[in-house]
């Protein structure tokens, strides 16, 4: 446990503390390492290899060229019917395992569904995912979503109020940094838009009761580093509950020492001026160390855990795997994901 403890973070609040997730599906892990492979507790998917933005650190353009169309997996999942397939396997995976807490059998299941992207914006497969949404939370499977939150509008408010969370990456303090970082320099309105999307999706939070947490998130560099406090304060008003930091893993846009130290500044800030009960911050990655994002291990487990079927409908290694042509463990739309 002690050794766990130097490799796990366990000074995040919540379902990001490490330490938690471990503690949660700790029997899985078992049953897995003792050769009985369980349903992941999590899927991870891509609705869509295309992005309506174009953001300069995207982890997509990395991965596969984005501006190269023949090098972007196929669009499977922007039709429905391919899209309930999936989602019928998923909601009928189940297997018996070994409960090493309470020391009985147990059925496990997929827990949780996430929706993002790796070159694509989820939600421009727009009546995929919201099929999707609507049937895994009638099957109580928790669901999030990562989007950039362009593309909400009023009609998909119903259905968003059934999620987990929605984690919406915004990475600017203001329109100007946002359309300069996010939308190739062009004259856009998109900031305004997500921050009205946020804030009413946050009345009819509290309107309707729903329990899903409105997160936002900001992946730091030497463009918005400056910005930071005066977002937290926007967002605080408008019910955000985590503001979630990330810097860049691509390494394209990196800060000096001087830019981290005012990054970090800001951060102690907000935690100190207007982090409480509900608004909270999570930083993914310190500002101040890089060194965190080094790998401490040689071999990654994963795939154990969080499966991951791209916008084409095979199942990858995981999220940062997909890639046309690339090695897969075939596809969730032609064979049961369970048998997969
Ligand atoms: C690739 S995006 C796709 C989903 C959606 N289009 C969005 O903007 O959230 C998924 C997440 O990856 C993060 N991301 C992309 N490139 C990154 C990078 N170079 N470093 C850190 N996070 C990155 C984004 O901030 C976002 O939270």
């Amino acid at each position: 446990m002690n050794r766990l403890k130097e490799v796990y973070r366990n000074d995040l609040p919540g379902r990001f503390n490490e330490m938690e997730m471990l503690d949660r599906h700790f029997s899985r892990i078992l049953n897995v390492f003792n050769g009985n492979i369980l349903p992941p507790y999590e899927i991870l998917i891509h609705t869509s290899s295309i992005c309506n933005l174009n953001c300069k650190w995207c982890i997509g353009g990395y991965v596969s060229s984005k501006e190269n169309k023949d090098a972007l997996l196929d669009n499977n999942l922007l039709k429905k019917e391919n899209m309930v397939k999936i989602v019928n396997s998923i909601i009928n995976y189940k297997k018996m395992g070994y409960d090493y807490k309470n020391n009985c059998n147990k059925e496990y299941k997929v827990e949780n569904v996430t929706f993002s992207g790796i070159t694509g914006e989820p939600l421009i497969a727009k009546d995929s995912i919201l099929y999707a949404i609507d049937e895994l939370s009638k099957h109580n499977i928790r669901v999030g979503i990562f989007t950039n939150g362009v593309l909400i509008n009023k009609a998909m408010y119903e259905t968003l109020l059934k999620l987990g969370y929605i984690l919406i990456s915004i990475d600017a303090g203001n329109s100007e940094t946002y359309n300069k970082l996010k939308c190739n320099g062009n004259d856009t309105n998109n900031f305004d838009t997500i921050l009205k999307n946020i804030e009413e999706l946050s009345e009819l939070k509290k309107e309707y009761d729903s329990n899903v947490d409105i997160n936002v998130g900001y992946v730091i560099n030497q463009y918005n580093y400056n910005q930071i406090y005066e977002l937290a304060e926007k967002l605080k008003k408008i019910g955000v509950h985590y503001l979630r930091f990330k810097t860049d893993i691509a390494s394209l846009l990196v800060m000096n020492d001087e830019q981290k130290n005012k990054a970090s500044e800001q951060i102690k800030r907000i935690r100190k001026e207007l982090c409480d009960d509900y608004f909270s911050v999570v930083e993914i990655h310190n500002v101040m160390n890089d060194r965190e994002k080094i790998r401490k291990f040689s071999k990654c487990f994963v795939h154990y855990l969080i499966g991951n079927i791209s916008a084409d409908g095979r199942v990858y290694l995981c999220n940062y795997h997909p890639k046309k042509n690339g090695y897969n463990y075939g596809s969730a739309i032609e064979q049961d994901f369970s048998e997969i």
